[in-house]
């Protein structure tokens, strides 16, 4: 039997599109290499979940390992400050691709002098809450940049540094007011001020920061610094339905395996350009034909995967619909009713007989939870393809109770 190819919440084994996202990172990441000076601000890739930003990170630090980069990898956590973990994965990429082993004299006396970085960080770190972020930019300055040199002296090219879910420590704890956790915030500010003073010096530090979270993470990172808003922001959007088609029959070309057109239609119809939607849809696919060599997925394929997709995509929807309140629930169920792919905020606020106004409350936090999110002025779409069918479901469902 052959493996099913898809990789559903996974990194995919085949790498779709965003040609433009990707040459603009490969291209900041050329000059570092290049010139051995700093990437510049810091970088973020920014979308509603699902959309593939981490993938493209993953991607992108593939390339950049085969390049001579050596990649620190961190993953934040919701509300939890996060240097601690950036100063350890510094540290343990450089062990990792054997830095800081034997060598030259010069290169002892750089791990020690990393070695040391390391110490002042964390011993700050380690010491309790920090409350002027002076305290920590100048060592985390220093660490970043003795640590992308050492690479550079031992024949590589820099070092990345790559934050993946960087809005998680700075979101609010409160969901009537934006209160964060005064130690992760500091964090995001040591961090910005930090990379910012790099960029400033630039030659001689190769060294690059990349960033990904959900479409507020910019104006979280603002919060955190003023100059937050220099970052320079990639969105990602869906994919056309050239991508999408692609996503589908790539990997089971790979395979010897076809789809038939009408097959790539009706799955990128359903799944509206979203690679998660398309990675679950071609997984059932998949595994409802359990296809040979040499054959061809058709639609009654599609139709035979289509309960299990919809199941792997309803808990999906159920974990958002678990962190809803009951006042986002109701918007929800308004949005979903309107029936249109994108509803006006207007339209929602009579369905609940109140004004727009009262709403937008609501209306923050379920963008801030990547529920829905803005498509032009004043109008709102559910981030997932789907998900207002899941909705109008629910709602039909509690009130047959
Ligand atoms: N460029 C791509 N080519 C093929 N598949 C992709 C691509 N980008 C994303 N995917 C697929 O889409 C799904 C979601 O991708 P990913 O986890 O990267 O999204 P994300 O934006 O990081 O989501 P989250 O916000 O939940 O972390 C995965 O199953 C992944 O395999
Ligand atoms: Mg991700």
């Amino acid at each position: 039997m052959l493996p099913n190819p898809y990789t559903p919440g996974d990194r995919p084994r085949f790498f779709v599109g965003r040609a433009t996202e990707r040459q603009l990172l490969r291209d900041k990441l050329a000059r570092v290499a290049a010139y051995g000076e700093m990437m510049g601000p810091l970088t973020i890739v920014t979308g509603p979940r699902g959309v593939g930003k981490t993938s493209l990170l993953r991607d992108v630090a593939g390339q950049a390992e085969e390049d001579g980069f050596v990649i620190a990898w961190v993953s934040c956590v919701k509300q939890h400050p996060f240097l601690a973990e950036v100063v350890d994965r510094v540290e343990r990429s450089l062990e990792r691709a054997g830095i800081g082993s034997s060598g030259s004299r010069r290169i002892k006396d750089l791990t020690v002098e990393v070695s040391a970085g390391f110490a002042k960080v964390r011993a700050r770190l380690e010491a309790g809450p920090v409350a002027q972020p002076t305290a920590l930019v100048g060592p985390l300055e220093d660490l970043l940049g003795r640590a992308g040199r050492l690479v550079r002296e031992r024949g590589g090219s820099g070092l990345i540094v790559m934050i993946d879910e960087l809005h998680a420590p700075l979101e609010s704890t409160r969901e009537w007011e934006y209160a964060p956790e005064q130690q992760a915030l500091l964090h995001g500010g040591v961090l910005l001020n930090a990379v910012q003073n790099l960029a400033g010096e630039r030659a001689g530090l190769p060294v690059g920061v990349i960033g990904a979270g959900l479409p507020q993470t910019k104006s979280l990172l603002t919060r955190a610094a003023t100059f937050g808003e220099r970052s320079h922001e990639l969105v990602l959007g869906e994919f056309d339905d050239t991508d999408a088609a692609r996503l589908l029959t790539e990997p089971a070309a790979a395979l010897d395996v076809t789809w038939s057109a009408e097959a790539v239609t009706e799955v990128v119809r359903t799944a509206r350009g979203y690679p998660q939607s398309l990675q679950i849809l071609g997984a059932a696919t998949w595994d409802a034909a359990a296809p040979e060599r040499g054959s061809e997925l058709d639609l009654a394929a599609v139709q035979a995967g289509s309960h299990a997709a919809r199941s792997a995509l309803a808990s999906i929807f159920e974990a958002r619909w678990a962190v809803a309140t009951a006042a986002e629930r109701a918007f929800l169920s308004a949005m979903a009713r309107v029936q249109q792919p994108v509803v006006r905020r207007g339209e929602i606020a009579a369905m609940l007989a109140t004004s727009t106004e009262s709403l937008s409350m609501v209306r923050r936090n379920l963008i801030v939870k990547g529920i829905v999110e803005e498509a032009g002025y004043g109008r709102l779409r559910f981030t997932i393809p789907g998900f207002e069918r899941f909705v109008l479901a629910q709602t039909t469902s509690t009130r047959e109770h």
